[in-house]
Formats: structure tokens, C-alpha cells, sequence
């Protein structure tokens, strides 16, 4: 049958309906994205979703130097480096800490919010997350699904898995595994952007991927999105379509589940033996899923009922993923290094004077509000950034290096960058290509008159490019929507997607993903600038087809995702920052 036949003669066509709403999302010179023009304080979303009436576990708030302790920043990327923690109270309360936690609060006058590990658009926080994990003492004695409760860092029990059920469905995976999942109350970010908000929760989604890989990471665990599983099921295990749960609150959007695998799967094989984790969900495994025992209503999140936008329903439905692949992810032993020689050019070496922790970055991650136009970066710092955002597509899943292994797709995302303040680079517009074998189709598809000039230093596996020299600062911050932090910076970029072809390749599903892939990038580039002493801002806001017109780029074969920028922060006096949870860190 034919994709119409299935869909049914004369319903739209999704792959056309995705790119549709691409195109009516974007920002022009002349016009935003269509949203109410005004903001609805009246109708604000709770940032915090409640199950209530479902039991509440208090999570074990753990200071900086208690167990498990955290790795330096570096040894993330360094193999063997950090010994895999057990799983306890205590390991899965960092986890969802570095994941998902509030990090600070902060105040004005008499106003304070609450700022968390992870980064969002607009400070909504879309994204809510879930655990299905087998009986942890201190947790729950027996397998349960559960939602991480950011405001208490708690877990709510929202179903009881029967020890079959939940047997049957790690059944693949290796002992000790758990499931992630994600999800997003779209609502939270149409309530202030409109239209274009589908766009920041999928960014908001990628950013949660990114910063709970690493938080896996930093426990000595892997962690790999499972992308064969569909929608439907995503729903059905986090209990997203009991309709009777949602009766008078905001529906979530199934985003995705990911496997965490606290025992290396390949510990125990010979070098040349294989083993294989599922990216899918059995359909036999699903049905056990009737037998749960559910508990809690969730909580209504504003007072009226959310603005609903005709565009953004068509999107939900033309990007929803209903196949099903039965994909598997080989795993072998015997991890090749994730950094090459730019890991040990004496230039990169850290500002600190001693080398920050993990979770001193992640604690301290933040958005800077302005920058202050002066800071520039050292070039082997720099290089060493665009190392930590190349995936290394040549090797196979398993060996790439962190954070890349949690996404089971052959990269899609490039940076073309506005370099304003870099030692030892002339500034100018630059091309990162992530996978080196898209050089030429890259160099084919924009202006014919860039260089293409590797610049001095540049090592030799980073497929770091100039394209034309010039100051470009007033011309990033003209694209980035007239934000000075894209031009006051000592860097920005965008994130241009090999877009078309990948929606027609595996589906208009893959939309989602595309914005996944940014999010990550944004995760690590915040992070790398906490460890280099300056301070990155994710920029949602920017003029699409301006930046494609700069770039040469034509119709929809390539289009810029997300921009961001990195230098050094100017602080706002007038607010304060207060602990979270209580702790004085
Ligand atoms: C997807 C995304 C888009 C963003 N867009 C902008 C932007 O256009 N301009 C801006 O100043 N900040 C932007 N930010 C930064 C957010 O405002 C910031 O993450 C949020 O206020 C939370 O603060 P924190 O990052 O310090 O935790 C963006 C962040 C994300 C994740």
C-alpha cells in the first residue's frame, strides 16, 4: 500500500504538514510567528506537574563532596574513567539531580523562580520526566513507573509494574537496566511563544537527553535512546493516555524512553564477541502493561484552558511516530578514545586552577543574561568545545564518544559560526561539519565564493572551516532577532539541519529529532563554557531565512534549527541567588 492509501485518500499528507509548519513558524524581518501578542499572567502554566493522590518518595538531597561522588569534568570524556556506581537511593537522586533538578532559585524584589539543571526556553520547562525501575531500597520494594517530582526532588509512584510484567519488558536489556522516559506539556511554552513553541519544547526535549546522558555518565552508566519504540506505546507506558488521569489537566506529549544500563553490557565478553540491546519495546512486553495498578490524578496546571493553536495540533499529529522499528544497538568491548590529541594541546588547559567537577559545571550552569563584549577565548579552548560536539558518526553507536552515544541516528546537525573573539582566529564566518563525509554536499549547497580555508592550528579531525572573514558581530545579532548576546560574545552559531532529506529518508517523525540533535549540542556547549570560565545562552529566537539566504542555502535542503552563543557574562546585580531545595552548597 501507498503512504495515501494508508492515511486515506485526501487526508493531508504529514511529511508536507511538518514542513508546512516549519515554514509558517519561522521569523522574519518584517513579522514574528504568530502568539496572543501579550502575556496571559492570569493563565500562566505551573512549571511543577503533580500526580496527587500518588504516594510521594523523598529523594536523599546530597551534598557536593557526599557519595556518589562526582567525577572531574574531563574524565566525562575520557574512557575508563569513572567505575559504574550501583544503582541506590542515592545514585538515582544524583542522577535526577544533574538531569532535571532545580539548581537555584532567584529573586528580584519580591519575585523568585526556580532555575534547573537543565535549560529552558523562556524558563517554562516543558519537559517532565520518569523512571521505570525495578524495587530500590529506600525507593519502592517493588518494580514501579514513577514521576520525578522537580519542586520536592521526589519520585511519585504513579503505577505498581507486577514482577512478570516488568521482567518481561527489561527482558533484553541488561541487568540492573532502567527506562527514562520523556515527556512535554506543550502547553507551558504556546502559552507565551504560540506557534513556534513546538519548536522550543523539542529543543527543551534535547537539552533533557543531553544533561541526563551526562548525569548517567558522570555514575559510570550508558545510556541510549530507545528510537524504535512508537508514540503510542511511549504513552501507554508513562500512563499518558489514561484520560481519566488527565480529566481537568493539561495533556503531555509523548517525547521519548531511553535504556539506562548501570552494568557496562559488554562487561564479560571477549574482545570480537557482540551484544545486543533492543531499541524497541516488544508488543508482547506492552501488554503487560493492563495489569498495572495506577495511582494519582494530574495536577490542573492553569486556571483557564490552554490557547490551542491549529498549527501546532497538525504538527503533534503529522510528526507523531506510530512505526515501530525493531532496531537493535551492538555493543562490543573495547571503547576507543573519545579525544584525540586536542585533549592534551597544553592551550586548552583550564582557567580553573583546579579542574572543576562534573557537578560543580552542572550546578553552575546557567544562562548568561548579556555578555560583555570584551572576553575572547583561547583558540585551544575553542577547538577543544568543537571536539566535544563532533559524534564521531564513523564509529559504530556504542564507541562514540559521550554524550553521543544516546542518539541511535547518523548525525544531522552542522554550526555555522560567527566568530568575533577567538585568540588566534581571524574573525569571520566559519562551517563545523559534524560528519565529515557531508563536506562536499555541504560545499555544493551554499555560497560558491566561501573559501573553505582550515585555520591555522586546526587539528586534523576537526572539520572546523573558514568561510569568509569579516566582523560579523552586528550581523549575528541582527539574526538572532536584534539580541546583543549574539554579537557581544566571543562566539555564536546556528545549527543548520540537513533538513528535507532527513524527513524524507525516515519520516516527518524525524522533525522531533532534528530538534533533539540541537538540544544535545546546546547541553554540551553549556557546559564546556562553565568549564572555560565564561557562559553560554540558548538562542530560540532568530530570523530563519535570513540565515539561509547568508548562507547560500536554497528552499528547505538545509535549515538553521537553534543558535547559540558563548563569551564572557555580564551579571545582574539586582538579583540574588538563593540554594536549592534548602542546601547551602
Ligand atoms: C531552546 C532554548 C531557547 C532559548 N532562547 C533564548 C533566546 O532567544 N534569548 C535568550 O536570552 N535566552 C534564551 N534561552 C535561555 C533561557 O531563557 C534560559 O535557559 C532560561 O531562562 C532558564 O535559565 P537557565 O538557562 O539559566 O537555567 C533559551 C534557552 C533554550 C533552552
Amino acid at each position: 500500500m501507498n503512504d495515501e492509501a494508508t492515511r486515506g485518500a485526501g487526508a493531508p499528507d504529514p511529511l508536507l504538514t511538518v514542513m508546512r509548519y516549519h515554514q509558517e513558524t519561522k521569523h522574519h524581518f518584517s513579522r514574528y510567528a504568530r502568539s496572543l501578542g501579550y502575556m496571559d499572567w492570569a493563565n500562566q502554566p505551573n512549571p511543577f506537574r503533580r500526580y496527587q493522590g500518588s504516594p510521594l518518595i523523598a529523594l536523599p538531597l546530597l551534598k557536593p563532596d557526599e557519595a556518589p561522588r562526582s567525577p572531574l569534568y574531563d574524565d566525562l570524556y575520557l574512557d575508563d574513567a569513572i567505575v559504574s556506581a550501583p544503582v541506590t537511593v542515592r545514585s538515582i537522586s544524583r542522577f535526577l539531580e544533574y538531569s532535571l533538578a532545580i539548581s537555584a532559585w532567584k529573586q528580584a524584589g519580591e519575585t523568585r523562580w526556580a532555575l534547573r539543571t537543565n535549560p529552558s526556553s523562556g524558563n517554562l520547562h516543558p519537559t517532565e520526566g520518569y523512571l521505570l525501575i525495578d524495587g530500590v531500597a529506600g525507593l519502592s520494594p517493588s518494580p514501579g513507573l514513577h514521576h520525578y517530582a522537580v519542586n520536592e526532588h521526589a519520585l511519585e509512584l504513579r503505577a505498581e509494574l507486577p514482577r512478570d510484567s516488568f521482567d518481561l519488558l527489561m527482558q533484553e536489556f541488561p541487568p540492573d537496566a532502567f527506562l527514562v522516559g520523556f515527556t512535554s506539556v506543550n502547553w507551558r511554552e504556546t502559552w507565551k511563544y504560540g506557534e513556534r513553541a513546538f519548536r522550543y519544547c523539542q529543543h527543551d526535549v534535547g537539552h533533557a537527553i543531553g544533561s541526563a546522558r551526562i548525569a548517567a555518565r558522570t555514575l559510570g552508566w550508558r545510556m541510549v535512546l530507545l528510537d524504535g519504540v512508537a508514540d503510542d506505546s511511549i504513552a501507554a507506558l508513562l500512563g499518558l493516555d489514561r484520560l481519566e488521569d488527565f480529566e481537568t489537566a493539561e495533556r503531555e506529549h509523548p517525547d521519548c524512553l531511553a535504556v539506562v544500563c548501570p552494568t557496562d553490557p559488554t562487561r564479560g565478553l571477549a574482545a570480537g564477541q557482540t551484544m545486543f540491546v533492543p531499541l524497541y519495546i516488544a508488543a508482547e512486553a506492552l501488554r503487560g502493561l493492563t495489569r498495572h495498578r495506577w495511582h494519582g490524578k494530574a495536577n490542573r496546571l492553569s486556571r483557564g484552558d490552554p490557547v490551542s493553536w491549529e498549527v501546532i495540533d497538525q504538527v503533534e499529529r503529522a510528526s507523531w511516530k506510530s512505526s515501530t522499528e525493531p532496531r537493535v544497538f551492538e555493543s562490543s568491548p573495547g571503547r576507543s578514545s573519545a579525544e584525540s590529541r586536542i585533549n592534551h594541546d597544553p592551550r586548552a588547559t583550564s582557567i580553573h586552577s583546579d579542574p572543576p567537577t562534573a557537578g560543580q559545571v552542572i550546578r553552575q550552569r546557567r544562562s548568561a543574561l548579556a555578555f560583555d563584549g570584551k572576553t575572547s577565548l583561547s583558540v585551544g579552548r575553542f577547538f577543544r568545545m568543537l571536539a566535544r560536539v563532533m559524534p564521531h558518526a564513523e564509529r559504530e553507536l556504542c564507541n562514540r564518544p559521550t554524550p553521543w552515544d544516546v542518539l541511535p541516528w547518523a548525525p544531522s546537525i552542522h554550526l555555522v559560526l560567527f566568530i568575533h573573539r577567538v585568540d588566534g582566529l581571524v574573525p569571520g564566518l566559519y562551517m563545523l561539519v559534524r560528519d565529515p563525509i557531508k563536506v562536499q554536499s555541504l560545499t555544493q549547497s551554499i555560497r560558491p565564493q566561501f573559501v573553505w580555508a582550515s585555520p591555522p592550528g586546526c587539528p586534523v579531525d576537526l572539520p572546523l572551516f573558514l568561510l569568509q572573514e569579516g566582523d560579523a558581530r552586528q550581523l549575528a545579532a541582527e539574526v538572532s532577532c536584534h539580541q546583543d548576546i549574539a554579537g557581544d560574545s566571543a562566539f555564536s552559531l546556528g545549527m543548520i539541519a540537513e533538513f528535507e532529506s532527513s524527513l524524507r529518508r525516515y519520516g516527518p517523525w524525524f522533525y522531533r529529532r532534528l530538534f533533539w540533535e540541537t538540544g544535545l549540542i546546546g547541553q554540551v556547549l553549556y557546559l564546556e563554557a562553565e568549564a572555560a570560565g565564561v557562559r553560554a545562552t540558548g538562542i530560540g529566537c532568530f530570523f530563519d531565512d535570513p540565515v539561509h539566504q547568508l548562507m547560500g542555502f536554497s528552499k528547505m535542503s538545509f535549515q538553521s534549527l537553534y543558535h547559540f552563543t558563548i563569551g564572557g557574562h555580564v551579571e545582574d546585580p539586582r538579583l540574588t541567588t538563593l540554594p536549592p531545595y534548602g542546601l547551602d552548597h
